[in-house]
């Protein structure tokens, strides 16, 4: 089962000195880059687009496609924002890359500044993880003193700046236009698009915007070729990515494998649900992503599989369930983190997840009554496409699908009169039966 998995992001993850400029060069690191420096900036792009490889930060949008947007011959300043402010509730892939590799990170920086042709990068990193930052802001001194960094870069002519930003904690800062606000010292508020980033990004200039996997993964795609990259994944969802495990699996944590395995098989390879429990249900990318359940574990984690479900792939961030964590009490907890991360920028937003969470809280304990379903689907109705940013479309995934696939549990809470769950039992590791 292991020849399903497919290390490279993650290959030199278990290597003492993994994250060091030693290490990551004894591993064939900075070579992409030195190969990169020789053809011209164009064929990068084209590279990238040859590959497929989609954005990894949840939206799935072609990385190569977006690169090509930025306008050639404009006389601005072009800018790469690197989205390593990793907030959605169960996504923990951005931050151990950085922690183990940061160079990679770096070198996937530099190449994709050469190729859209600028001259600075910042890379927004979420400030709750210090040691993360810390960790980010010594590689890039160790890249500047070894010339990848700086001016004339390994003799080509090539300038290039690198700027570690500290965000100060906001999930919507991860949303790429309030991200670029909070950048330029405002409050960190979604923009109206368009125009889009490619055109009028950071202080008005061409701007691109990728997530930290997807900068990471161009180093391989530019050393080993975009057919190489291509020819792993499914039809138009191409590659690896990093699907990562949590919750009540034996052995959670990152599974570097194609974009189409199933979770069956990332269950066989994590161990399975822990000992004499079963799966009840899980998200495939996030809590923003619609909840599924042990029907849909032969479905393929790609973008277009998951969509075909009534789902979506997100960041691959699996949160796995078993039967006894209760729906409704996830499903407000989750629901309060939305109201809490609202920016309050819009109606259907601010207000909506207030409500929810009050709605969801009496369903929880066991004041709610039928039609409280009815309303809440309703709010959903009024939320979900008619806020101002996919922070609010993501809040409503998780009442919706529970709502779906729960709707008795939900009213076993009433009848009861409170949860018919012991939250302890959710919890309890090793011999839990
Ligand atoms: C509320 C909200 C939070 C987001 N948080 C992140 C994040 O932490 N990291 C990230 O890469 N993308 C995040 N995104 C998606 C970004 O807006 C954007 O699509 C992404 O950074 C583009 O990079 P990619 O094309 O490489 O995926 C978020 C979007 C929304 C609406
Ligand atoms: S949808 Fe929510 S997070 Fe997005 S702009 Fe409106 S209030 Fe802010």
């Amino acid at each position: 089962m292991s020849g399903v998995l497919t290390p490279v992001l993650t290959a030199h993850w278990d290597e003492p000195d993994s994250f060091s400029l030693e290490g990551y060069r004894r591993a064939g690191g900075y070579q992409a880059l030195e190969k990169t420096l020789r053809v011209p900036q164009d064929d990068i792009v084209a590279t990238l687009k040859g590959s497929g490889l989609r954005g990894r930060g949840g939206a799935g949008f072609p990385t190569g496609v977006k690169w090509g947007f930025i306008p050639q011959g404009d006389g601005k300043p072009h800018y790469l924002v690197v989205n390593a402010d990793e907030s959605e509730p169960g996504t923990c892939k951005d931050i151990p890359l950085m922690m183990a590799t940061p160079h990679l990170l770096i070198e996937g920086s530099i190449i994709t500044c050469f190729a859209i042709k600028a001259n600075t990068a910042f890379i927004y990193v979420r400030g709750e993880v210090l040691h993360v930052v810390r960790r980010v802001q010594q590689a890039v001194a160790e890249a500047y003193e070894a010339g990848y960094l700086g001016r004339d870069i390994l003799g080509s002519g090539y300038d290039l700046d690198i700027i570690v930003h500290c965000g100060a904690g906001a999930y919507i800062c991860g949303e790429e236009t309030a991200m670029l606000d909070s950048l330029e010292g405002y409050r960190g508020q979604p923009r109206l698009k368009p125009p889009f980033p490619a055109v009028e990004g950071l202080y008005s200039c061409p701007t691109v915007i990728n997530n930290v996997e997807s900068i990471a993964s161009v180093p391989s795609i530019v050393a080993d070729g975009a057919d190489w990259f291509a020819g792993m994944g499914s039809a138009k969802s191409k590659g690896f990515g990093i699907f990562s495990l949590s919750g009540h699996v034996v052995a959670p944590g990152q599974y570097e494998a194609p974009l189409g395995i199933t979770l069956r098989e990332l269950l066989d390879l994590s161990g399975g649900i822990r000992a004499g429990h079963r799966l009840k249900f899980w998200t495939p990318g996030g809590s923003s992503t619609q909840l599924l359940t042990d029907e849909h574990v032969d479905v393929p984690l790609d973008f277009e599989s998951m969509v075909a479900v009534g789902s979506q792939l997100g960041t691959r961030a699996l949160q796995i369930f078993d039967e006894t964590s209760c729906v409704v009490r996830a499903t407000l907890r989750w629901t309060e983190f939305y109201q809490h991360e609202s920016c309050g920028k819009c109606t259907p937003c601010r207000e909506g997840t207030y409500w929810m969470v009050r709605v969801l809280d009496r369903l929880e304990h066991g004041q709610g009554s039928e039609e409280d379903l009815e309303k809440l689907l309703d709010m959903c109705d009024n939320i979900l496409g008619r806020a101002f940013c996919a922070l609010a479309d993501g809040a409503v995934s998780p009442v919706v699908s529970s709502i779906k696939y729960f709707r008795d549990e939900y009213l076993e809470h009433q009848k009861g009169g409170g949860c018919p769950f012991d939250p302890a039992a959710a919890t309890l590791f090793g011999d839990s039966r």
